[in-house]
């Protein structure tokens, strides 16, 4: 019914903010339905491996030797969730499409669709990082997860901090080692404005423990960074150098052999 009065429109801020409400609710809503499915497909094989071993045992299950080696199932079933988590996660990204790419420079207060992709890769990759990660970090496994995960990775690495992320925006040469507490990401959050690049880590680089290295580094082959270094955003390291400090600076060209290949 009309009431002769012009219709009501809405200023475009106000539009706008529906429009940011919408997506945040679209970007929340799809993650969260897509890590219910990953960890229920997760938990599926373990909790089948668990009921096979119930079923094997019968009547003994509930004996005190039987309760033992029911009990001495929940590794293994651990293991399998483990596994199964980190490709689903992996899986799940490549096919919705959610992993960041390089060179993105996104207004947080926009969550754009680039913004929203980034999110949810991150939320996929806190969930494994949270039920896998204490238990699997700095093992050829989460190597090959961070692989599965769109990182690219050379042969021999060794990566033991939880807060390398933005894993398919790392790109490790072979025998990288990354040290206990180190920071490295392919994104820095400055001025309202997510920001993302690669990270090139040189073959036989090694980060020291406790580092914080920013978006846009470059390594050379053979590059070594002391322990609790800053590297700021698009530093360029050299190969075979020694650096420290906040922010780094040149120790020396690495001279020492390493230590088991010191002559008598
Ligand atoms: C940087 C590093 C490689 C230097 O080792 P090195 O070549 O044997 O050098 P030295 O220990 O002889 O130290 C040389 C100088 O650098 C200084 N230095 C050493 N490490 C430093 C660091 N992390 N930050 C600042 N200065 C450092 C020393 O105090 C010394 O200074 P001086 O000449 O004024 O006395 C080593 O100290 C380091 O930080 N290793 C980290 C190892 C690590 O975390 N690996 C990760 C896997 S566990």
């Amino acid at each position: 019914m009309s009431t002769g009065q012009p219709p009501h429109e809405a200023p475009a801020h106000e539009s706008w903010r529906g429009t940011r409400a919408l997506r945040f609710a679209w970007t929340l809503a799809s993650a969260f339905v897509v890590e219910s499915l990953v960890i229920g497909l997760a938990v599926l094989p373990a909790a089948l491996f668990f009921k096979q071993h119930v079923l094997w045992m019968g009547d003994l299950a509930l004996a005190p030797p039987g309760l033992l080696f029911l009990a001495m199932a929940f590794l293994p079933a651990y293991l399998i969730f483990a596994a199964c988590l980190m490709a689903l996660s992996a899986g799940a990204s490549k096919l919705f499409g959610w992993r960041p790419r390089p060179g993105a420079d996104m207004r947080i207060a926009d969550l754009e669709p680039a913004l929203a992709n980034w999110a949810r890769y991150g939320i996929l990759n806190h969930v494994v990082r949270v039920l896998v990660g204490p238990a699997l970090r700095n093992t050829p496994v989460w190597v090959w997860y961070m692989r599965a995960n769109g990182a690219r990775i050379g042969r021999r690495v060794w990566i033991n901090s939880l807060d390398v992320t933005d894993h398919c925006l790392l790109e490790l040469g072979d025998d990288v080692v990354i040290g206990a507490g180190v920071h490295l990401s392919g994104h820095t959050v400055e001025r309202g404005r997510v920001r993302t690049a690669l990270v090139r880590l040189g073959a036989g680089t090694v980060v020291g423990v406790s580092c914080h290295v920013e978006i846009d580094v470059e390594t050379g082959p053979g590059c070594q960074i002391g322990s609790l270094a800053m590297v700021p955003k698009g530093s360029r390291l050299k190969g075979h150098t020694t650096y420290v400090g906040v922010p780094v600076h040149e120790l020396a060209p690495v001279t020492k052999a390493p230590i088991g290949d010191a002559v008598p």
